[in-house]
């Protein structure tokens, strides 16, 4: 028999990517999501890939009796990846309440379900943006969290808490708490990929978009930090890889008795890349062209944070193993699949 796993946000950017990772493992995947951020079509792609299609139920897990139906319906359920939440780092600065009641709301909701359903595992989306800007870098598991900067980057540290408080009250349940540095790129076959609603605000959507003609230019916020070439320094890592990670942290959960009941890692490559080399990578892979300028730094923007991602290394067997040049290829296959 086939574990079943419920992935919620399972039609959204890493969720499609972790189902096909989860399918191809031999997991049976039981998908719930909104429709808030991505589309039906998802499935179809998910599908191609794999050549199975996951259950899919379309509703909030913000409500609870939709959640409860959804157990009764799917009985075995045996662990969860929550990717459902909103993401907009802007938006919540608009939208607090938005962002408390979603993304709060729906980890309360299935954590309180876990135990009368028997679920044993849950893995959390979280970021490397509970670091605020690091003190060192590569920054690893121990350093401090820092205030938070925004409603989103508040609800990833409060929900981190609420997994610690929750188990530490004797419920009988495991959490991965998974800290993602930028994940980009999307799945080689092109079948799926980042569903970017509006203008882009990330910067590898932005660029493929450029590079399509569809944006006139990429701006490039600032090039006076204090980095090698004056632009900002992120940790770009894989989808692919990302999702790979979800279902070795799963596994793990659902397999050993002896981890501890909440364990952190950080998901990140260890590598730095800055602006203007992520551009030159992505014309290096593609032969493609993108017109840049040179703007203003944007408000609120960390200078320079990677991953000391050895603890997943180590304990999860895990690690990120694309080619940059790789993943920008697949960005650009996914942006003119988009652009048909
Ligand atoms: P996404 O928006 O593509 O996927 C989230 C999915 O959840 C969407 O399909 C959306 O429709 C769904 N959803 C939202 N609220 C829901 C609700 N109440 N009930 C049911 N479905 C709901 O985002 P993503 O990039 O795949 O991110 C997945 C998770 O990873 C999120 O928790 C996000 O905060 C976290 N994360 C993302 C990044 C990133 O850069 N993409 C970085 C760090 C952490
Ligand atoms: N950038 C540009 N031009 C653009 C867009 C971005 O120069 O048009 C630059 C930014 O200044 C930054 C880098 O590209 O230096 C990456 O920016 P992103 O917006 O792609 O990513 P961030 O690191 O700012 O934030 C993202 C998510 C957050 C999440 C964080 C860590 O938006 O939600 O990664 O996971 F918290």
């Amino acid at each position: 028999m086939k574990e079943k796993i419920l992935v919620t946000g399972g039609t959204g950017y890493i969720g499609s990517h972790t189902t096909v990772e989860l399918q191809n493992a031999g997991y049976e995947v039981v998908i719930i999501d909104n429709l808030s951020n991505s589309n039906r079509g998802v499935l179809d792609g998910i599908e191609a890939i794999t050549g199975q299609r996951p259950t899919f139920v379309e509703g909030d897990c913000t409500d609870l009796d939709t959640l409860s139906r959804l157990f009764a319906e799917n009985p075995g359920i045996k662990g969860i990846i929550n990717f459902a939440a909103s993401k907009a780092v802007g938006e919540s600065v608009q939208k607090p309440l938005l962002y408390y009641r979603n993304n709060l709301n729906t980890l309360t909701n299935l954590l309180e379900l876990m135990p009368s359903n028997g679920v044993k595992g849950i893995v959390f989306s979280s970021s490397c943006t509970v670091y605020g800007e690091p003190d060192r870098n590569p920054i690893d598991e121990t350093a401090p969290i820092k205030p938070a900067t925004s409603p989103y980057g508040n609800t990833k540290q409060i929900s981190e808490e609420i997994i610690q408080d929750y188990v530490r009250s004797g419920a009988p349940i495991k959490s991965i708490i998974l800290r993602y540095f930028n994940p980009i790129g999307a799945h080689p076959s092109a079948l799926i990929g980042e569903l970017p609603v509006g203008v882009p605000q990330n910067l590898v959507p932005y660029l493929t978009q450029t590079a399509a003609g569809i944006r006139k230019e990429l701006t490039v916020f600032g090039d006076d930090y204090d980095t090698p070439d004056g632009s900002c320094i992120r940790d770009y890592i894989d989808v692919v890889d990302l999702a790979r990670a979800h279902v070795t942290a799963m596994r793990r959960m659902l397999e050993n008795d002896d981890t501890d009941a909440v364990e952190i890692f950080n998901l990140g490559t260890g590598r730095g890349l800055s602006v203007l080399e992520l551009i030159a990578s992505f014309e290096r892979a593609t032969g493609v062209k993108v017109p840049y300028r040179i703007g203003d730094r944007r408000e609120g923007d960390i200078v320079k944070i990677w991953a000391d991602p050895r603890l997943a290394n180590e304990v999860l067997g895990w690690k990120a193993e694309a080619d940059i040049d790789d993943t920008m290829r697949h960005a650009w296959a996914w942006q003119c699949r988009l652009s048909e």
